[in-house]
C-alpha cells in the first residue's frame, strides 16, 4: 500500500453556476416523535396540538424519568408500567416557575391592573392557565391580600399535569423559591413547616385547582384577570388562537389578560395593549 498522506490534490477547482437567490422559508417543524405522542396520548392530551421542536428537546428528560435507553422502550415501559406515566409527563411537559415571576408584570398587575378591577367589582375571579405547582396564582393571591381583596375572592389554576396540581393543593415549596417572594411577604404569607414552607391556610383556602387540558374544555364564567404565561409557547398556531380566543370570549368588560415575556396575543380578539405582556378587554 502507498502513503499517499503527503500528496496534496491538484484537482481543477469547480466554478459553480451562479446561484438563484434563496428563498428565505422557515423549515417545516419535524413531527412529534413516537415517546412524546405516546405519553401526551396516555396523558388524555391531543398530541396534535403541540410543537415538536419544544418537545423534543424533553426526550431525553423522558428516557431519564423512565429509566430506559431508546423511546420504543420508553413505550414498552409505560405499557408495562402505567404508574410511571405522571413522571413521564412532568419531564416532558417544562412546568418551570416562580414566584413573582417577571417581576415587572406584577409590579403592574399591583400597581394598575388590581386597583383598576377594586374599583369596579367586590369579588374577583382569577384564572391561571398552566399553572404548575402554583406559584403564579398564589403570586396574583398574594397581591390581593396585601391590596385587602382577597376575602370573597375566586381563584383558580388549571394545568393538565396531575402531580403539579397536587402539589400547589398542597403549597409546600422549597426556601429556595421564596428568594423571589421577598422578605416582607414571605414571613406574612407562608408558615415555616418540615418540608420547606408552606402558603398560610386563608391564601390556599382562596385558590381552587383543576386538572384540565387548556386546548380542551375551558373553565365557565367570566374572569376579571386571566394569566396565560409560558404555555402557548408549546403550542401549534391553531391551538393558540383556539385558546386565546376561548380566553377572550371568558373576560369580564374591563378585564385582564396576562402573557408571557416572549408571547403577544393576537388581534381581532377585541383586547387592547395594556402594558408590556398584558391586555384589557374593552368595557361594555
Ligand atoms: C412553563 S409552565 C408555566 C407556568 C406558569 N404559567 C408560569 O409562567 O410561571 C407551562 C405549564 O403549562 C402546562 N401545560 C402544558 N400543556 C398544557 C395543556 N394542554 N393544558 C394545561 N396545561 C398545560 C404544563 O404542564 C406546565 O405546567
Amino acid at each position: 500500500m502507498h502513503d499517499l498522506t503527503h500528496v496534496r490534490f491538484q484537482g481543477v477547482r469547480q466554478v459553480r453556476p451562479a446561484q438563484a437567490p434563496r428563498r428565505l422559508t422557515v423549515p417545516p417543524e419535524k413531527t412529534l416523535g413516537p415517546l412524546a405522542t405516546d405519553v401526551l396520548a396516555r396523558a388524555g392530551l391531543d398530541p396534535q396540538v403541540y410543537r415538536p421542536l419544544p418537545l423534543a428537546r424533553r426526550v431525553s428528560a423522558c428516557l431519564r424519568a423512565l429509566d430506559v435507553a431508546s423511546e420504543s422502550d420508553g413505550i414498552r415501559r409505560l405499557r408495562q408500567r402505567p404508574d410511571l406515566l405522571p413522571a413521564a409527563l412532568d419531564a416532558l411537559l417544562i412546568g418551570v416557575s416562580e414566584f413573582f415571576r417577571d417581576p415587572p408584570v406584577f409590579d403592574a398587575v399591583r400597581t394598575s391592573v388590581l386597583p383598576s378591577l377594586a374599583g369596579r367589582r367586590t369579588r374577583l375571579r382569577i384564572w391561571s392557565v398552566g399553572c404548575s405547582t402554583g406559584a403564579e396564582l398564589y403570586s396574583a393571591a398574594i397581591l390581593l391580600a396585601e391590596a385587602g381583596l382577597l376575602a370573597g375572592a375566586e381563584l383558580l389554576g388549571t394545568d393538565c399535569r396531575a402531580q403539579a396540581i397536587a402539589s400547589a393543593r398542597e403549597g409546600v415549596f422549597e426556601a429556595d423559591a421564596l428568594k423571589t417572594v421577598g422578605r416582607v411577604l414571605g414571613p406574612r404569607y407562608f408558615d415555616s413547616v418540615p418540608a420547606g414552607f408552606r402558603v398560610t391556610g386563608a391564601v390556599r383556602a382562596s385558590v381552587t385547582w383543576q386538572v384540565a387540558d387548556a386546548t380542551g374544555e375551558l373553565p365557565k364564567g367570566l374572569f376579571d384577570l386571566v394569566f396565560c404565561r409560558n404555555l402557548v409557547i408549546y403550542l401549534q398556531p391553531a391551538a393558540v388562537a383556539r385558546l386565546f380566543q376561548g380566553i377572550a370570549s371568558r373576560l369580564a368588560p374591563g378585564g385582564f389578560l396576562v402573557v408571557g415575556k416572549a408571547e403577544r396575543a393576537p388581534q381581532g380578539l377585541g383586547l387592547t395593549a395594556a402594558g408590556r405582556g398584558i391586555y384589557r378587554r374593552a368595557d361594555v
